[in-house]
């Protein structure tokens, strides 16, 4: 079986390779080295965040890797203090700006901030629709929204995002959320696909890895993709890098994947903030 990452379709005709390379938490001085690894061994999907301030080594590291620009998939996202749309303009801008690219694959409301900007968020989508429309971002979603923020998008604005990344993973199955997308043609991306580490030593994720002669990360990891779900896991460890590569020539049958969505703890398994009342700007 070869190891050839899938690519899924999104709700606008365009496609996305279904694994990905996250840069959260990679300092600016190794982003571009540990991207630039990423896309040696054959990633083409890169996630990063104005937040994350390593949007210009991203770009560095596509350029330096040789390859066109149409064939790795960069992802942005608007960070919390730029929600206003002129902002937003602005914002956008500078991301493109600091990825030295005239497009982003993939533009996202990075946090649905509920209890800010007196609880609009649907200005802000207008402006990623403006985005799109103008083709700098080819598709355009969100980050960290809850059911009723997608139904009020849906009530209020013209297109449909055409993802949500949200935190998921064996802890935090966030089913909920996924199910309101697969119904509304939004693809999940899940965030902090292995909960940054803390479900690998699992003695069920242990078991199953050792049944199919992957490590658990390779098991977590493909589970996500067996649920359809895009994965875009961080590591600045080469080793590591290569292996979270791994995913597309092996399966897990019905067993494992029950075994592993049997892990869920529901809110108790969530390692980062609640969107409904996160509201972080950063200085
Ligand atoms: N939209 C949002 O609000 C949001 C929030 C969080 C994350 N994200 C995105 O999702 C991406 C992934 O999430 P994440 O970075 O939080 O966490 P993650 O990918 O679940 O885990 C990363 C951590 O796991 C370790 N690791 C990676 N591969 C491993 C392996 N094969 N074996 C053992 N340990 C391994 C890494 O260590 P080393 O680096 O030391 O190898 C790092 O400490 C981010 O980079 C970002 O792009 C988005």
């Amino acid at each position: 079986m070869a190891n050839t990452v899938t690519d899924i379709s999104l709700n606008d005709g365009n496609t996305i390779p279904q694994l990905g390379f996250g840069v959260y938490q990679i300092e600016p001085k190794d982003t571009a080295e540990a991207v630039g690894r990423a896309l040696e061994i054959g990633y083409r999907h890169i996630d990063t965040a104005e937040m994350y301030g390593n949007e210009a080594e991203v770009g560095e590291a596509v350029r330096a890797s040789g390859l066109d620009r149409g064939d790795v998939f960069v992802t942005s996202k608007l960070n919390n203090g730029f929600h206003r749309p002129e902002d937003a303009r602005r914002a956008f801008e500078s991301t493109l700006a600091a990825l030295k690219m005239d497009y982003v694959d993939l533009f996202l409301i990075h946090w649905p901030l509920p209890t800010r900007y007196d609880g609009d968020f649907v200005s802000t989508w207008k402006a990623l629709e403006e985005f799109q429309r103008d083709g700098r971002a080819r598709s355009i979603g969100v980050s960290n929204f809850q059911v009723p923020h997608l139904e009020r998008l849906a009530a209020e604005a013209d297109v449909v995002p055409a993802v949500n990344q949200v935190e998921v993973h064996p802890y935090l199955t966030n089913e909920q959320v996924r199910a309101y997308g697969r119904e509304h043609n939004i693809l999940t991306e899940a965030w902090s696909p292995i909960a940054q580490g803390r479900v690998l030593d699992d003695p069920t994720v242990v078991d199953v890895a050792e049944q199919v002669g992957r490590t658990p990360a390779q098991v977590v990891l493909r589970w996500h993709v067996q649920r359809g779900d895009i994965v875009f896991p961080k590591s600045t460890t080469p080793k590591r890098i290569e292996e979270n590569f791994q995913l597309f020539d092996f399966t897990l049958d019905d067993t494992a994947m029950e075994r592993i969505s049997g892990l869920d703890k529901g809110e108790a398994g969530r390692t980062g903030p609640n969107p409904d009342e996160f509201d972080y700007i950063p200085a």
